[in-house]
């Protein structure tokens, strides 16, 4: 808990309001944050106890400002398990979102559609998960100042804040998609078997990400949204393979609809 409560102590002495939403942007997704207002940066390797990203050309930084009326904290700089950081390590930062005051969590991702009424750049609206890969961020010994041992997870998506997503959206014409994302470790894309496997047990959408960063923030009773960008069909769909390429250039396409979404949903949650 004192590592936590040390990060959090260190970025409160450099913000002059508490944030009250954070923002996890998923790849191609991360330019959203230059549209944060009175932005302050702050370098993950200054805060004390925070992991560092180390992927080459991820900034590895915490921008703090207004969005929307809204104070939001945002990730430039994403852990993820297929990188080899720890189910911890991802945990940590949404543990320290909330302990600086944070109570709503949104978080977006690139994901593969499985669903096949799907197309590449709609966006889906994360209903539920079905975690296929292994690791729990919540594995050892309970941090009880977060959440109880075994957290219920009925509610993980937030069904008022999904109608009201959904009301927003429409209000806004933005297509919206809603449905279950699975979560695969990665980083090879699946299968066109498992892609198969995971329709057949409902799944709509497929990533390595945003389980753990949910799992974590519900533990420690912060409301979720989860928003997919469908960039790719999933393997086997189209007989064509799957490029990191086209996952970047789908994130770019839906940019600005994307944005749109996020300064209708902000100020509501
Ligand atoms: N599979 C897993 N993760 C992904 C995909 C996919 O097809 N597209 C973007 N992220």
């Amino acid at each position: 808990m004192s590592n936590y409560k040390d990060a959090a102590d260190f970025i409160k002495k450099s913000i002059k309001f508490a944030p009250e939403v954070g923002l996890i942007l998923g790849s191609g997704l991360n330019e959203l944050a230059s549209e944060i207002e009175e932005p302050i940066y702050i370098n993950y390797k200054d805060i004390p106890h925070f992991p560092d990203s180390t992927a080459p050309g991820h900034k590895g930084r915490l921008v703090i400002g207004q969005f929307q009326g809204r104070n939001v904290i945002t990730m430039q700089g994403r852990f993820h398990h297929y990188e080899g950081y720890s189910m911890d390590i991802i945990a940590f930062p949404i543990r320290v979102m909330k302990l600086l005051g944070v109570d709503s969590l949104i978080v977006t991702n690139a994901a593969g559609g499985v669903n096949t009424n799907f197309n590449p750049g709609d966006l889906m609206l994360i209903s539920d998960h079905i975690k296929m890969a292994g690791g729990h961020p919540l594995m050892g010994p309970n941090q009880g100042d977060f959440g109880v041992r075994f957290p219920d997870m009925s509610d993980a998506y937030n069904k008022d804040l999904r109608v009201k997503v959904k009301e927003a959206a429409k209000l806004q014409g933005i297509n919206l998609q809603e449905g279950v994302y699975a979560y695969m470790t990665g980083p090879a894309y699946e299968t066109p078997a498992e892609i198969r496997m995971l329709r057949i047990l409902g799944a709509d959408a497929v990533g390595m990400s945003t389980v753990p960063e949910v799992l974590t923030a519900s533990h420690a009773q912060m409301k979720v949204v989860g928003i997919s960008c469908i960039s790719n069909m999933a393997a086997g769909i189209l007989d064509q393979p799957i490029t990191e390429d086209e996952v970047i250039e789908a994130g770019k396409m839906v940019k600005d609809k994307f944005s749109k979404l996020l300064r209708t949903i902000i100020p509501i949650i």
